[in-house]
């Protein structure tokens, strides 16, 4: 009888260890988002969810070291929460910190929680303050199939650079702002999110459908992504914002909203005055829109005809696209206006795995159908090396910008690409976008 009692005795307080340890986990931070929110020597921004009941917010932080005593070195750090859906009381609740005061160019670790359940702890390592070689890692949209196919491109890309300081989305992360397509889009990113900081610019899939009215703004984007607070007003905060990364600016334009009369003139009076006060060697703008339409059927000339003029104005460097869902690389030489003195390189990537056919403007170098691809950017004073990469970690597409003094940027393209065949088959779904007329005129280019 004693023994039943005691084997009675013994389950239950397996059960209720069982159980605290369930709800221990079930409430543990998730979807932690690293991003750069200020001078990147001495900023950064955390976010992360729970469930709702939970309103505690904080952040251990230690200059990175090898003994697992992190937590004994650590100082906390208040941070504050809101709901993780804006509007869904009985969703999640996101919570975010802020770490300002950071020493250059030094490794540190964190966690997040609520003081008693923690993340894992987190590596991460501060820009320097001076002009220093970097290189960072660019997408396009990832938008479908997020968990599928996306997250190859992302894990690919950090696993053959994870020496990268961040990665640059141009727009159209998620194919629309709703719950399962976020929590795809962390289940891909995983733990590398809160390990590489991102810095995204909004595409029109992060904004609702609205018909021809101005479309509303994402439930979710504020309460993951936190960046400079230099955008042109309150509305646009975290959307566009521009940084100053070891002798590059970089500028974050969120063009979705541009043909509203008010915010286009904002957009690009904000525009030409982070261009104007650019105090860096090199300049790259990042916006979801393409200036040069990439795949058939598109072309915006409104927009290129708005935001083209500046870029040329202030002989931007570089100008990151996505929307097209194909890649396209090139100056587009014949269209770049004789008083321009540094005509900017434009790129359109995509990195998920919907796929549009090519335009038959052909106004590209390089080009690419029906291919999943990341980037990889390095700057090392003078010399800027762009290398593209299909999702299998193949080269794909490689040139180097060389900045001289009074003279626009050397371009030189790498001479390997003259090995590497272009990946240009138009996807069957594509096919009703090309008369045939066009269809002609495609396989004359590519006869293939
Ligand atoms: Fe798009």
């Amino acid at each position: 009888m004693k023994k039943i009692l005691f084997s009675i005795l013994f389950l239950g307080a397996w059960q209720w260890s069982v159980a605290q340890e369930n709800a221990a986990t079930d409430n543990a931070p998730e979807c932690v988002m690293l991003t750069i929110s200020g001078n990147p020597a001495t900023h950064r921004a955390v976010s992360w969810r729970t469930e709702v009941g939970d309103t505690v917010s904080l952040a251990e932080l230690v200059q990175l070291r090898p003994s697992p005593d992190l937590a004994e070195h650590a100082k906390r750090v208040q941070g504050n929460h809101a709901l993780w859906e804006d509007g869904a009381p009985d969703y999640k609740m996101g919570h975010k910190v802020n770490f300002t005061e950071l020493l250059p160019d030094t490794w540190y670790a964190y966690r997040v929680g609520n003081g008693e359940q923690w993340s894992e702890w987190f590596q991460f390592k501060t820009a320097s303050n001076e002009t220093k070689p970097f290189s960072f890692l660019y997408f396009g949209d990832i938008q479908n199939d997020i968990k599928s196919l996306g997250a190859r491109t992302l894990r690919q890309a950090y696993s053959h650079f994870p020496d990268a300081a961040f990665m640059l989305f141009a727009g159209d992360l998620v194919g629309r702002s709703e719950r399962h397509y976020w929590d795809e889009f962390f289940y891909a990113g995983g733990w590398i999110f809160g390990t590489m900081p991102s810095m995204p610019v909004a595409g029109n899939h992060e904004y609702y459908p609205n018909g021809d009215e101005k479309r509303p703004f994402s439930k979710h984007w504020n309460q993951i992504y936190t960046m400079p607070d230099n955008a042109p007003n309150e509305i646009y905060r975290n959307r566009m914002y521009y940084v100053d990364y070891q002798g590059v600016r970089f500028v974050a334009v969120d063009a979705v909203n541009m043909k509203d009369e008010e915010d286009g003139e904002m957009i690009t009076g904000w525009l030409e005055s982070v261009l104007r006060s650019n105090p860096c060697k090199w300049c790259v703008v990042f916006f979801h829109y393409p200036v040069y339409s990439c795949s058939q059927g598109r072309n915006s000339e409104s927009y290129r005809n708005t935001v083209k003029p500046i870029l040329e104005k202030y002989g931007v460097d570089l100008v990151l696209q996505g929307h097209d869902h194909t890649y396209c690389r090139g100056f587009a030489m014949e269209h770049v206006s004789k008083d321009c003195k540094n005509p900017p390189m434009y790129v359109v990537s995509v990195g998920g795995p919907k796929m549009y056919g090519l335009n038959v403007d052909f106004w590209s170098d390089r080009m690419a159908s029906d291919t999943q691809l990341y980037q990889h950017v390095l700057i090392d004073g003078d010399v800027l090396s762009f290398q593209t990469f299909d999702v299998t970690g193949k080269l794909y597409d490689a040139f180097k910008l060389v900045k001289r003094p009074g003279q626009p940027n050397l371009f030189i393209e790498d001479e390997s690409l003259r090995f590497i065949k272009m990946r240009t088959s138009i996807p069957e779904s594509a096919k009703k976008k090309y008369t045939p007329e066009d269809l002609e005129r495609y396989y004359q280019r590519f006869p293939e």
